[in-house]
């Protein structure tokens, strides 16, 4: 028996940085943003907020969601690439925060891939019968690690996190199939110079703006769509579906162009495709989750569709799963 999902939650920041807000930050422009990437407004976090309660939040609504308490999650995962602190990483703070029993935790880091390997890695752990919770959570801070200074990465990004709780489905529900990928060959087309053992931070590390986040936004750009296309076909293979029998899609929301050659490369409906990065952005790990959750709540999407999730990202890691809801 693989893993169903019983509940989902989010969590936004309040504040919002506009298009126009960036406009007072670096050379850039309303309209470049707009077409390039089709983002409009992001939501950040205001200096005083700590990451992981964003996570705490989006976690408690999910458990909420499917009608259980804190206690009953047996296993937390979070996908997440820049946590609280390199060491212990997000997990012990988040479960502190929800209040979970003795629950073993750890963080998941596979770039904005992260919360469809973690989806993979639960329903694995379920069918082993490991554990029968377990409570994934994606989620990124990524206006801690943007330098707002680069236009080319700072218009980009967004805070958030998304979260899900999984435990065992019954026959034809839940996840039916999964494909994850990864090349090494590619791991520095995204990637945070110091602050890591190997570049501990200094001083000078820090004048050069190295503990930002570094990017070649057109190599990843180029990558993006054959390997969620790739990813996607294969989780449906193991599914034993076709794209005809997909309802929906949420791709990763980095950009509305990569999106747009998604939709193209695989010949489905652009209104099949769930988006929300015109006013949310590229949250990274949190973006797949968040949106779903939005959909569920607002009912577009319902119990028995099939839903495709597929993302690419640091790593580079790609893949995708393939859930009956
Ligand atoms: O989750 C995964 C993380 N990352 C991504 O998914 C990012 C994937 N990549 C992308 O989305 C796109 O490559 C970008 C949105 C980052 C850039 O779009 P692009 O169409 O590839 O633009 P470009 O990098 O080729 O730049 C075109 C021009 C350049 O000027 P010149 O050299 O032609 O004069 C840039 O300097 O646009 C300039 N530019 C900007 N102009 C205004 C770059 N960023 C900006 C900006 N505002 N923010």
């Amino acid at each position: 028996m693989g893993a169903r999902i019983v509940g989902t939650g989010s969590h936004l920041p309040e504040k919002q940085l506009t298009n126009a807000d960036l406009e007072r930050l670096v050379d850039t422009s309303d309209e470049w943003i707009v077409q390039r990437t089709g983002i409009r407004t992001r939501h950040v976090l205001e200096d005083c907020e700590i990451p992981s309660e964003m996570s705490v939040d989006a976690g408690a609504r999910a458990i909420e969601n499917a009608g259980l308490s804190p206690r009953d999650v047996d296993l937390l995962l979070i996908a997440t690439n820049f946590p609280d602190m390199i060491c212990p990483g997000s997990a012990p703070f988040i479960a502190e925060g929800l209040g979970l029993a003795e629950a073993p935790f750890f963080d998941l880091k596979a770039g904005c891939s992260g919360f469809v390997y973690g989806l993979a890695v639960a329903d694995g752990l379920i069918r082993s019968e490991l554990y029968q919770r377990v409570l994934l959570i994606g989620a990124e801070a990524l206006s801690r690690v943007t330098d707002w200074t680069d236009r080319q990465t700072c218009v980009l990004f967004g805070d958030g996190a998304g979260a899900a709780v999984l435990e065992p489905g019954g026959d034809d529900e839940g996840i039916l199939g999964a494909a994850l990928y990864a090349d090494a060959k590619k791991s520095l087309l995204l990637h945070m110079p110091s602050g890591g053992t190997r570049a501990p931070a200094t001083s000078e590390s820090v004048a050069g703006n190295d503990h930002f986040l570094k990017m070649e936004g057109s190599g990843v750009f180029r990558n993006a769509a054959p390997m969620m296309e790739k990813a996607t076909h294969d989780a449906l293979d193991v599914a034993g579906l076709d794209l005809g029998d997909v309802d929906w899609i949420i791709p990763h929301q980095a950009n509305v162009r990569i999106i747009d050659a998604l939709i193209r490369r695989l010949d489905v409906p652009a209104d099949r495709v769930i988006t929300n990065l015109e006013r949310v952005a590229n949250t990274s790990t949190a973006s797949i989750p968040i949106a779903l959750d939005e959909a569920l709540r607002d009912g577009t999407i319902r119990r028995g569709d099939v839903v495709v999730m597929t993302a690419f990202g640091a790593g580079v890691t790609y893949g995708a799963v393939v859930v009956r809801i």
